[in-house]
């Protein structure tokens, strides 16, 4: 296996209704991606996109052959990952094995996802797509309902109320205000929160993220590529640890439904790989989907004991001078959550953190960050450890 770099990011505003056409909005960014990177298009042996909802809302499938055409690289290797609102990140990878595994030099990810133009109905049944739908869907449930589930479980077995769920979206969106290429510019306090509109007793809109669209894109390459390419005086940021875990996709097939055992995997795996310990992450870019995901993430993550996750950063820790910052431009839940680009949005944003280029939303002097992005409640969770080297 060959160490693997992120040498360019290039991202769109996440946004609404722009009238952008999904191919556009990706073409955009892979353009500033390689840009960023200061490399040719013609090095670049292979296009990886993530995406979630193209064949059902826009009737468009083949993002990755599509895409490759739109910027140029028509005949390149290239194909789509779905791994439901983790695609974005399960395609970066495939781009890290690709790379990593010898297979090419130079690959290009991008995630993209355009929702806005169907109905909020269409929208909610394309993403109710990633739950177990003979299990699940058929039943009628949402993941607005299902994060209810395991909101209103995870209240009743550790005593907890609302209110205690609050600081994670008010550090999201204090977070987010300063984030030009974010969705949602608005601070918001506990009483914001606790009296925002109820969408499925006790997931309120503030406990959860924005249907919005969307593109994103990183560039990956091998050591020799990165160093030669043109770096402005940047740090190298290698991709220390890249790795998958996986859970049952149904919430009641799970071994324990307060525990996220994708999340446990993933984590484990990429920990291993990178030969770091928790005490070594600088910045944890969490999938704060909703604010239940956060609390049994930091718990599955190792950051809080069982029970625990939902006080954790209730003294500042998670914000962005605090011992661990989270969503540090705002997250899914004011960045906002254009579900097959998010992961490649949280490369991006770290990226830009590890490199000092974070402007207003800079973490002091991160060197290591671990990224995650999950798709549906758990079944798939893609984490990335990146490192600044010199
Ligand atoms: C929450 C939800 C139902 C709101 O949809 P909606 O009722 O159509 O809301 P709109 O888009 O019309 O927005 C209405 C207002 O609420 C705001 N808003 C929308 N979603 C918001 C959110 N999650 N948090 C905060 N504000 C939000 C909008 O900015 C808008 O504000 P404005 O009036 O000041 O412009 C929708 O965004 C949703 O389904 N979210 C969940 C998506 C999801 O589950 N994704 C997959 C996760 S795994």
């Amino acid at each position: 296996m060959r160490d693997v770099y992120l040498i360019g990011i290039g991202q769109t505003k996440v946004t609404k209704n722009a009238g952008i056409r999904g191919r556009y909005m990706a073409e955009e960014a892979i353009n500033r991606a390689v840009a960023h990177a200061g490399i040719e298009l013609k090095q670049i042996g292979m296009l990886v996109t993530g995406n979630m909802t193209a064949g059902r809302l826009t009737h468009q499938q083949q993002l990755g052959a599509l895409h490759a055409d739109v910027v140029g690289l028509r005949g390149v290797e290239a194909a789509t990952v779905e791994a439901a609102c983790g695609s974005g990140a399960a395609a970066t990878r495939w781009g890290v094995m690709a790379v990593g595994g010898g297979f090419h030099d130079v690959a290009v990810v991008c995630g993209s996802e355009r929702m806005t133009h169907a109905c909020l109905d269409d929208t909610t049944a394309a993403l109710a797509t990633a739950a177990d739908w003979e299990l699940e869907g058929i039943n009628g449930e949402s993941f607005i309902s299902l994060n209810a589930r395991l909101m209103k479980r995870y209240m009743h077995t550790y005593g907890v109320t609302s209110e205690d769920f609050g600081h994670f979206a008010i550090t999201a969106h204090e977070n987010g205000f300063t984030n030009p290429n974010g969705f949602l510019h608005k601070k918001i306090d506990m009483e914001t929160y606790l009296n925002s509109r109820m969408l499925v007793d006790p997931v309120k809109l503030l406990d959860a993220p924005p249907v919005c669209d969307g593109a994103a894109a990183v560039i990956l390459a091998t050591e020799e590529v990165a160093r030669a390419a043109h770096r402005q005086g940047l740090p190298l940021i290698k991709i220390a640890g890249s790795a998958i875990g996986t859970d049952s996709l149904a919430l009641d097939s799970r071994r324990d439904m307060m525990v996220l055992e994708g999340v446990v995997l993933s984590t484990r795996r990429v920990m291993e790989q990178a030969g770091i310990k928790h005490e070594d992450i600088d910045i944890f870019e969490l999938h704060d989907a909703y604010t239940i995901i956060t609390s049994l993430s930091l718990e599955a993550a190792g950051f809080a004991e069982k029970g625990k996750g939902v006080h954790f950063g209730k003294n500042g820790e998670i914000t962005r001078t605090g011992k661990l910052p989270i969503s540090t431009f705002g997250g899914l839940k004011s960045r906002g959550h254009p579900v097959g680009a998010t992961g490649v949005y949280q490369l991006v944003e770290t990226y830009m953190q590890l490199t000092g280029t974070a402007g207003e939303n800079q973490v002091p002097d991160p060197e290591f960050a671990l990224t995650q992005n999950v798709g549906g409640t758990g079944a798939t969770v893609v984490s990335h450890i990146l490192q600044r080297c010199s």
